[in-house]
Formats: structure tokens, sequence, C-alpha cells
């Protein structure tokens, strides 16, 4: 490990936060570990997509990637370096339960477990996701998300993973982002398995709903002191103008976006107003009697990823100011393919996300206007620059610790304003594998040398670790 550079003066902060607020970093499995074929790891849709030509930018894979897998106590000290009192990882299903189903390969979840006791012998918290993408090949075989056994199947995976490392991990979450899953992998194809059939991404998402229903279910009869919650990827929302259409086409984005994931989880109810835009497009009977009530299975926290915010025209056109892919593809907003998204004038991270600390503030105000109170952690946060390593090998990224210093400040505020929002991940602990950017997009507080696997910490990194040493930010 090589932590060149120079941290900056000690600060002293003004905007400090509660003691207890977590401090934390996030990666997921597929996007860090490599070794995809070790000790008995089964295929996941994400290795077949990358073998698929034109998905991923440059004909990049994760065969490699930034080799966690075998790198893992070096970079466990790296969090301990930056002082992170919390880590958010993921676990590979295919890795854990090779087909998805049947056997579970033991090396495989040994792997987790060497990683979790080298975080707790750092005292570093460990923060269990137990889907982050990578879907077992064999189930997609077997129909993917869209097919509702998909759902138990994942319901019996977690509550093994669950019995396994329920002894040493206390926060667990379920589905990373399942509207990502949903209408990235089966609407517009940008993501695995990189299917375009609209009806079957709107099955998807029910079926994400009830993978984390079921899994909550399954783990609340195991490890009584875990504390379980489910993690959804909001966004800030404001039509282009005042116009009806414009209001219409922003209702209908919040709708797919928010309120779908939000409204199943935190209130047992599909919003009425989605699935009538929905209905134009699939007949809802597979959503079962009882489905929704296993779905709003009680949680203990909700975990938030946020990055931008959309401004949304009813006149279609535009680009997508984020998630977008840089590969031809459909649209991941099915029933809303008309609607339209502008340039709403802030700037912009690498991925052309526009960058907007009070959206975060909005999310987190209407969470506590509209549903049911929980604490709530931002468990992703974070923005992609193009990262330059100067001549002395330091890498000088002031837009990153601004874009983090700037959503930290709401942060701030929040907490100031009684809302229960108890911790911070940063996205992400390192350079990794961007899903169909490849490794052209950097997010990382540290730095990955794809060459020599060398980690070095950018200035964001020691200006973050400054913060946390000191609990807060300079006023
Ligand atoms: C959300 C996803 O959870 C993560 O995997 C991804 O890398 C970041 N957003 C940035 O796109």
């Amino acid at each position: 490990m090589t932590t060149q550079g120079t941290r900056p003066a000690t600060q002293t902060p003004g905007l400090m936060f509660p003691t207890g607020f977590v401090w934390g970093a996030a990666t997921s499995a597929y996007q860090v570990e490599g070794s995809i074929s070790a000790d008995g790891r089964g295929t996941s849709i994400w290795d077949t997509f990358c073998r698929q030509d034109g998905r991923i930018v440059g004909g990049d894979n994760a065969e490699v990637s930034i080799d966690h897998y075998n790198r893992y106590a070096e970079d466990v000290r790296l969090m301990a370096d930056l002082g992170l009192t919390a880590y958010r990882f993921s676990v590979s299903w295919p890795r854990i339960q090779p087909d998805g189903s049947g056997a579970y390969n033991a090396k495989g979840l040994d792997f987790y477990k060497r990683l979790v006791d080298e975080l707790l012998s750092y005292g570093i918290d460990p923060w269990l996701t137990l889907y982050h993408w990578d879907l077992p090949q064999a189930l997609e075989d077997a129909g993917g998300w869209p097919v509702r056994d998909t759902s138990k199947r994942f319901a019996d995976f977690a509550a093994t993973v669950h019995a396994e490392l329920g002894d040493r991990v206390r926060n667990w979450s379920t589905v990373n982002e399942p509207w990502c899953s949903a209408f990235v992998g089966y609407a517009s194809g940008e993501h695995a398995p990189g299917r375009r059939e609209p009806a079957a991404a709107i099955r998807a998402a029910h079926h994400l709903n009830l993978a984390h229903g079921l899994a909550v279910q399954a783990m609340r009869a195991q490890h009584a002191d875990s504390r379980i919650g489910g993690c959804v990827n909001l966004y800030a929302i404001t039509p282009a103008t005042g116009s009806e259409e414009d209001a219409d086409a922003a209702r209908r984005i919040d709708g797919l976006q928010n309120r779908f994931f939000l409204d199943a989880l935190l209130k047992g109810a599909y919003p009425e107003d989605v699935l009538k835009d929905l209905g134009a497009v699939t007949d809802p009977g597979f959503i079962a009697d009882g489905d929704l009530g296993v779905i709003a299975a009680p949680l203990d926290m909700l975990l938030i990823n946020y990055y931008s915010r959309f401004t949304v025209s009813g006149v279609p056109g535009g680009a997508r100011s984020a998630a977008a892919a840089p590969t031809d593809s459909g649209s991941p907003w099915v029933g809303s393919e008309h609607v339209g998204f502008v340039n709403g004038g802030r700037p912009v991270t690498a991925m052309g996300w526009e960058i907007d600390g009070a959206g975060l503030r909005e999310v987190l105000d209407r969470l506590v206007a509209e549903y049911p109170r929980l604490p709530l952690y931002i468990s992703e946060n974070g923005a992609a620059f193009d990262d330059v390593v100067a001549g002395d090998g330091t890498i000088h990224d002031p837009e990153r610790a601004a874009y983090i210093d700037a959503h930290l400040r709401v942060c701030h505020e929040a907490v100031e304003a009684g809302i229960p929002l108890n911790g911070y991940f940063a996205w992400s602990l390192m350079d990794n594998f961007e899903w169909a950017w490849g490794y052209g997009k950097r997010f990382g507080l540290v730095y990955v040398d794809y060459e020599t696997q060398i980690r070095t910490m950018k200035s964001s990194a020691l200006w973050y670790a400054d913060v946390i040493r000191h609990g807060g930010l300079p006023g």
C-alpha cells in the first residue's frame, strides 16, 4: 500500500456530527473482487454480459478487477488508515451458492468470514449487502428476476448467509437498488442480463421487492439482534417547467424511480397511479395476494443511495442526466418512454450527473414527511472525476472532496433538523469496475493502478480521513 500525498493541515471542525455517527465507505463484490473462477465460484449474469460484444465500454471485464479477493487484508488496512468506522460490501451469490439453488460453497463463505474477521480486528463494523446485482447465471437461465421462484431462491440464500455470518455481522441489507436491477437489467438492457423486455422488467421489480421481504422474514427468525434494512436509490425530481405535461412527467418518473419501491417497502402498497401507468404495459396479475404484506416486513433502517436530481419534461428528448449507459439501449422508464430529461444547468461529474446537494435534503425531508420514521443511512454518495496522477505519484482530486463536502453539509443540516440520519458511506472506497462503463469512470477515494494494483490515497481520501478523525467538517 502507498499513501503518497501530503495530509492537509489539521482542520478545526465547526460542523460536528453526533458521537456514534457512522463514517463509512462502500464497494460491491462484483466491482472489486475479481477471481471470478476461484475456489468454486459459479458464473454470474455479469460474467456472461461482459463476454458479449458491445456491452461494456472498451470490452472491459471484471475477471481481475482490483483483485480484492486476494488483497482484502491490504484493503482493510487502508480502511483502518482512513479511520472508517464501517465498511459496506456485498457478498457474491455465485461465490457462495454457485447455481443459485442447491449446494453451498464453503470456500466462498470462508472468504467473507475472513474479510469480516479482518474488519472486526480493526474495529471496523461490517455492513453486509446480500445482493448487489450478480445473479447466478443458472437462475437467469431459469427466467431470472421476472420469475417468482427467484425471490424464494434469494430468501434461502439470505437465510444461509445470515446463519453463517450473523454471529459477526450486525448490519444487513437485502437488495441494492432494486430499480437498477429491474429496469436497467430487463428494460433498457444496459446492465446484465441485457434484456429489453418492459413487461418482464415490471415483474422483475416486484420479485426483487418480494425477495427483499422474504429475506427479511427468513433472517428475522435467526440472530434476533441483527439490524436489517432495504437499500434504494432515490432521486430528487423536478418538473422542467410549471406546465401540466411536465408535472405529469415528473410524477411518472418519481413514481417508478422512488415511490414504487418506498411505498411497497414502507407502506405495503404500490402507488395506484404507478400501477395505472404500468397497467398499459402488462397486467399486474402476477402480484399475488399477500405479497405486499411480505414486502413491507418491518425494517430496522433504510439505506439510501443518492447521487443526483432529474429535471423532467413531458416533451421527449434531452439527455438523461443519470444512469444512462454508453451503449445503445432501450429505455428503463417503462410506461413513460415519452418523457424527456432536461439539463438542469448544474455542474456535472464525469458521469454527466448533475451535482445537487439540495436534492439530498429534499429526499430526506420527503422520507420523514411521507413515510414511517426509520433510522436512515446514506449508503452511497460520491462522484466520478477524471483523476490525473501527478509526476510525484499523487492524485489531487479537489472536486471529489468538494462533492462529498457539499453532501455532508446537507447531512449535518438534516441531523440538526432532527432527521434520523445516522451515517454516511462514500461511494467508493477504491476505484473499481463501473459496470457498463468498465474502468474508465473512477469513483474511488483510493486510486487503483489497474496494471500494478497499487493503491494510492487520493487527496479526497486524506481529506475524508481528517473529517472522520475530527468527527465533522470545518464550519
Ligand atoms: C450505484 C451502485 O450501487 C454502484 O454499484 C455504482 O457503482 C454506483 N451507483 C455508481 O454508479
